[in-house]
């Protein structure tokens, strides 16, 4: 939640800061996008120069067009998605204070902000908008002038604070220098020769530097143009971790599809294939060189819970229904946010999965600390290196979708379920699951899911023109069973966010206890069909679930396994998709889903990659 980006240069003043800033803005918007705007620090000039603009980015790039900022050395720059105020010009970032010779911006949320405000009021200060981020600029201004230390004095702001930040400023006194601050928030260093940058993630960047330092919980950094320099919040120093970033500006472009998303879901071969990479030996057997945890502990493991939050929470659920048939281990799946704020159970034997893309969602980072606190070991499994829930839990185990720049997530999901086997069956190897050959069978499945969802892919077309011709369906009701229950889960949750479409998904088992009730001519009922030749009777519940529908009057679109002809008679659309384990056929399922979301919001003109009052990365509870 909202995107931050500061650069400083040796070279003379020119735009190059501008520049790298607005191009930072662009990668970071899907962070935030009700109102963006940036400060400039110009040598030998006792004011910082700012321009800031609610809506996109582009409203933004307009502005500045008509009024061009001067020729500058170091600049922050932000793109907001609001939390106190409305967003307007003016609740815009940057704030300014000092008589407009610093200006600040904030990601996060300061929750004394009404006293600090009150005890700045009483001095005097006077403020210009609704902000609690404003209170941090003023602040700044005030220890500034006490110590006449940029650096000194955002670390006095960071220890009156309370909530969380990330902090960057400009002073117009430095005009080779940014500071920044973290908090509870995210924020990454940039190195690039003769300059050096500031990011909430490497994508801030990436256009310039692959290389970056990753900073510390409550740590303060100062950036020159040949200097990065990290201490804690009482100005001890500290260390950085230095990387290189895995993928390359490319990774975070269209390449030729019409919208991220669209891109993103024809990644999802390649993230289910890189996600496995390098785990299976040549014998077939899991290696988990990268999950740094005592094979003992996981032995004795006796509970897992799974947190997480939205579509990852989803990939939680499908892990559940795998990890416990197995593992034999109890798998619970909890909304980390609700986790948090009960009395869960959780002892040293529980293991914690936290399930994440960013990496940085603040439900589950707090999840997280909660479960480690209780004494459990927390694996995390999160794509984004870096961030900071794998920073904080005991093991990490990437999923290697790349940069996922929509913000509805799709190859994330997949890559995130593709972990969840990984961790499941690495489990089940260890603690010599009873069945070996089911092991190893499901492990040759597994290589094969990235070639069967190209398959559905290469299909696409019929979903596309079945959901170009519904632009104007007020509600969508999935239904499935089993791994098909978070499927259709998921599949109502891609409809809502990107097409504003109102959907629920339910297990199709609960629908004679209530939802179908809802059932009228024409409502349309998306009906996720399992294996024919999967476990026990699920597949003939199912298709006389699409049979109770649809003598209701509903109209019914069905994703069925290719050969599935049961289905035929009672389905208006059958979506097909390759035959696969039922356990593994979620990987499949939801593809056809994530493009019936996509193109029907297309259709309806909306902004596939940036959906209203959402953003990417949810950095506050
Ligand atoms: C929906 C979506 C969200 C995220 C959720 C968790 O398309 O993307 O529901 O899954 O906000 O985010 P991460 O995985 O970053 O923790």
């Amino acid at each position: 939640m909202c995107g931050i980006v500061g650069h400083v240069t040796s070279q003379q003043p020119s735009g190059r800061t501008l520049e790298v800033l607005l191009e930072g803005l662009g990668r970071l918007e899907y962070r935030g996008y009700d109102s963006a705007g940036v400060a400039l620090a110009v040598p030998d000039t006792p004011k910082v120069a700012t321009a800031k603009r609610a809506g996109k980015l582009a409203n933004l790039r307009a502005a500045l067009e008509q009024h061009p900022l001067p020729a500058a050395t170091a600049g922050i720059g932000h793109t907001r998605w609001a939390t106190h105020g409305a967003p307007t010009d003016v609740n815009a970032h940057p704030h300014v204070a000092d008589g407009g010779r610093l200006a600040l911006i904030h990601n996060g949320i300061v929750e004394n902000f009404v006293p600090l405000k009150a005890e700045l009021l009483a001095e005097g200060v006077e403020f210009a908008s609704e902000t609690d981020t404003e209170v941090a600029a003023h602040l700044l201004a005030r220890e500034y002038a006490a110590s006449g230390d940029l650096t000194a004095a955002l670390r006095g702001v960071a220890r009156r604070l309370e909530g969380t930040f990330t902090l960057l400023a400009v002073h117009a006194d430095h005009p080779d220098v940014v500071v920044g601050a973290r908090h509870d928030s995210p924020l990454v260093v940039g190195l690039g020769e003769g300059e050096n940058f500031l990011g909430s993630d490497v994508a801030a960047f990436i256009a310039f530097t692959r290389e970056a330092l990753e900073l510390g919980q409550d740590q303060v950094v100062t950036i020159t143009p040949d200097a990065v320099t990290v201490t804690d919040f009482d100005g001890n120093p500290a260390e950085g971790r230095r990387y290189t970033v895995d993928w390359d500006a490319s990774a975070a472009e269209k390449g030729g599809f019409g919208s991220f998303m669209d891109k993103e879901i024809h990644d999802q071969p390649k993230a289910v294939a890189d996600t496995l990479l390098g785990r299976l030996d040549e014998r077939g057997r899991l290696q988990l060189d990268d999950l740094r945890i005592d094979e003992a502990l996981l032995r004795s493991v006796d509970k897992i819970i799974v947190v997480a939050c939205g579509t990852a929470a989803y990939a939680g659920h499908v892990a559940k229904y795998a990890i416990e048939h197995w593992c034999r281990i109890p798998v619970e799946v909890e909304l980390a946010h609700e986790f948090r704020y009960r009395d869960p159970i959780v002892t040293p034997r529980t293991l914690v999965v936290a399930v994440s893309q960013s990496g940085e969602t603040m439900d589950t980072l707090m999840a997280v600390r909660h479960a480690r606190e209780q004494g459990a070991k927390v694996v995390a499994i999160v794509n984004t290196h870096g961030s900071t829930i794998p920073r904080e839990s005991d093991a990490v185990l990437y999923t290697h979708a790349g940069p996922e720049i929509a913000v509805a997530s799709t190859k994330a999901f997949l890559s995130q379920i593709t972990a969840a086997y990984v961790l499941g069956l690495y489990l089940a190897q260890l603690r010599g699951n009873k069945f070996p050959d089911e092991i190893r069978q499901t492990l040759a499945e597994l290589r094969e899911m990235p070639a069967k969802i190209q398959i559905i892919l290469d299909r696409a077309q019929k979903v596309r023109d079945v959901a170009r011709s519904m632009a104007d369906e007020k509600s969508v009701l999935f239904l499935g069973r089993h791994v098909g229950y978070p499927v259709a889960m998921e599949g109502a949750l891609k409809l809502k966010e990107l097409a504003y479409i109102h959907a629920e998904g339910f297990a199709a088992g609960e629908l004679k206890h209530g939802p179908i009730a809802l059932i009228d001519e024409g409502q349309a009922v998306i009906v996720v069909v399992p294996s024919p030749k999967g476990r026990d009777s699920l597949h003939s519940k199912v298709v006389s679930n699409i049979q109770e529908v649809r003598a209701r009057g509903a109209r019914t679109l069905v994703v069925a396994e290719d050969g599935d002809d049961d289905v035929v008679p009672f389905a208006d659309e059958v979506f097909r998709i390759p035959a696969s384990p039922t356990l593994l056929s979620p990987l499949l399922a939801v593809v056809p889903l994530q493009i019936f979301a996509c193109e029907l919001a297309t259709a309806k003109g909306l902004d596939v990659d940036q959906p209203r009052n959402l953003a990417k990365s949810v950095t506050v509870e």
